[in-house]
């Protein structure tokens, strides 16, 4: 009896989350709809994300040279650099796919910018040419926060991304 109980505050935990991401989605889509410019696009992309859904940290890493550099965020202050196939950003940069962290301390090399977060999502941004441009790194300060909704509404979010983001190689870097 009591198993059914949580099934059901499982699955209406789970439609809510949905539904919210159903949101999201129509809310960035019309959001960016137009807009070329990167720094732009990712700044409220990442804020709609973060303040819809209540994340710890919300933000872009983009591919630059040979490193993904910190791009857009909200939340604390994080690193700057992270190498190729380095911590759960680089890695999902060097496999080209989504990685899901249900606890940070298990995943060998994670990189800790802040001892609050507790699971993490990486959803990388794939350009025209199909290499990843980008990432999109979440971190939550409860555990196993992130599942497959939250795969599912962010891959489709980061296809969105795309479409805007070819600019980013020409920024002008600080010297
Ligand atoms: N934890 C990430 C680093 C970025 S911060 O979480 C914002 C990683 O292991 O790649």
């Amino acid at each position: 009896m009591r198993r059914i109980t949580d099934r059901k505050c499982n699955c209406k935990k789970m439609n809510m989350k949905s539904e919210k991401y159903e949101q999201l989605v129509s809310q960035i889509r019309s959001l960016i709809e137009g807009e070329t410019d990167a720094v732009a696009v990712m700044s409220n992309v990442a804020a709609a994300i973060h303040h819809t859904m209540g994340f710890w940290w919300t933000g872009f890493y983009r591919v630059v040279s040979d490193e993904l550099l910190l791009g857009p965020f909200q939340g604390p202050v994080a690193c700057m650099h992270i190498p190729f196939g380095k911590g759960v950003c680089g890695t999902a940069w060097k496999m080209a796919e989504t990685v899901i962290v249900p606890d940070v301390e298990q995943f060998p090399g994670h990189i800790a910018c802040s001892s609050e977060s507790k699971s993490e999502i990486v959803v990388p941004v794939f350009g025209s040419d199909k290499t990843v441009v980008a990432v999109l790194d979440i971190d939550s300060e409860k555990l196993n926060t992130f599942d497959e909704t939250d795969r599912k509404y962010l891959e489709e979010i980061c296809k969105l991304v795309k479409l805007n983001v070819g600019n980013y190689c020409s920024m002008p870097l600080l010297k």
